[in-house]
């Protein structure tokens, strides 16, 4: 049977435009350090920099305060410490709280957790059931200890639930107060529509193996004000590259696979969105047509990547369904796979179903602080987790592979539920 990758919030295969690209690219046997006066080098930086033209212009920014990195992780890990080791802003400790979502990708959340060793506190800002920020009550929580604020930072779109937060409130206020302002764009550039410079945001970041690109070669964005922030407190020093924010050799063959992901995924996006929506929405409520018990997180959430869906049927074991649609070549996740546990499932449960009858419930793994559990939902609601989600499929293939993993997903659960999956 055909493989289904439904797995693309973890990483995206490679855009066909990518892999041709690569090819003609290797074939050109162009090497050199990008940096070096040569002719090479020369024609490589040039290259670099049309990439740099070419994205800042889908992205909404000037291609001046466009740094490439080598994915998000490191885009974050810049912004915390530019934030958190300059004297004008963090250091003086008169600004030490940051506050993020509760919601946040470890990355976020291990970054501002970093900097408690230096005096700083960390407010998590709770969500609501839908996995929504409930803005108006953050405001007047926020009121108090505004003047103490180094830094907010909330996501733009969930990887697990794939729910969008207002930023734009958020942002608002962050103006307001002249409180610098990040958010985590990873999951939503490329999937919806993004202009950097309209948004009340200060600092963004992306990664290529998101939107069909590379591994290890992303971007940070930043706003001019803060330019110089990162520039006193680069967290990579050296050469001088990337205008002194980040040094090192520039990735050009990563940063040139990206800009044509880039290019080819947002194009796309935008004449697969809306059937993305349409499909998932059916596939959904076909699902809690039928079973009454199945829980959709933000399900009821104002808005919501169109390609995510993260589903829990209480009583069985997300890992278990996620085996079972392996077993028919569809490839889903669970939590465990992107949430902050470190914990993998019990390998007991990687073997075959006929274990299951000596499955305790102690073997299953611990779920505090799942995504599901910081929307109020139940261990069970948390332990059924699986995530669906789509992209790079042809528009007149939509509709036929939610169809496919609607129907090998009502098999699973019957078989599991007959078992009894704990
Ligand atoms: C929301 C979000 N932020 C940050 C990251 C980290 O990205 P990378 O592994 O490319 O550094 C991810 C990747 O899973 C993500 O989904």
């Amino acid at each position: 049977m055909k493989k289904i990758y439904a797995d693309y919030n973890a990483s995206t295969p490679l855009h066909p435009e990518v892999i041709k690209y690569l090819h003609q690219r290797l074939d050109l046997n162009l090497w050199a350090n990008p940096n070096s006066a040569h002719q090479l080098g020369k024609m490589l930086m040039t290259a670099i920099n049309k990439c740099r033209l070419i994205c800042s212009e889908i992205l909404g920014i000037e291609a001046g305060n466009l740094i490439f990195t080598s994915g998000a992780s490191e885009g974050i890990a810049t912004i915390f410490h530019a934030i958190c080791a300059n004297k004008n802003l963090g250091r003086n400790l008169e600004k030490n709280i940051l506050v993020i979502s509760a919601i946040e990708h470890p990355a976020v959340k291990a970054s501002a957790n970093y900097y408690k060793n230096f005096g700083y506190k960390v407010i998590e800002w709770p969500v609501n059931s839908n996995g929504e920020i409930e803005i108006e009550f953050i405001k007047s929580d926020l009121d108090n200890i505004k003047d103490k604020i180094a830094l907010i930072a909330v996501m733009y779109a969930n990887n697990e639930c794939g729910v969008i937060e207002p930023i734009e409130n958020i942002g608002e206020f962050c103006q307001q107060h002249a409180i610098p302002f990040f958010s985590d764009t990873t999951q939503y550039i490329a999937k919806e529509d993004f202009n950097f410079n309209k948004l009340p945001i200060d600092f963004a970041v992306l990664s290529a193996h998101k939107f069909a690109g590379p591994l290890g070669v992303g971007a940070l964005l930043v706003k001019p004000a803060y330019k110089n922030f990162i520039k006193e407190n680069a967290l990579i020093f050296g050469g001088g590259q990337e205008f002194a924010l980040r040094a090192g050799t520039q990735n050009y063959l990563g940063i040139e696979a990206m800009c044509v992901a880039l290019s080819a995924s947002v194009e796309e996006s935008r004449q697969t969105k809306n059937l993305f929506h349409k499909f998932r929405l059916q596939f959904e409520n076909e699902l809690t047509k039928k079973y009454k018990k199945i829980v959709i997180l933000g399900g009821d959430a104002n808005r919501r990547l169109s390609q995510t869906t993260l589903l829990s049927y209480p009583g069985i074991y997300g890992p278990l369904i996620q085996q079972e649609l392996e077993s028919k070549n569809i490839f889903v996740s669970t939590s465990a796979a992107c949430s902050e546990q470190k914990e993998k499932p019990s390998p007991s449960l990687s073997s075959s179903l006929s274990s299951l009858s000596s499955l305790s419930s102690s073997s299953i793994q611990s779920t505090a602080n799942t995504i599901a559990n910081l929307m109020g939902f139940s261990d069970d609601v948390a332990r059924g987790m699986v995530r669906i989600s789509l992209g790079g499929i042809k528009e007149n293939e939509i509709d036929e592979i939610y169809q496919k993993i609607y129907s090998e997903l009502v098999y699973s659960i019957d078989k599991l539920s007959k078992i009894g999956s704990y």
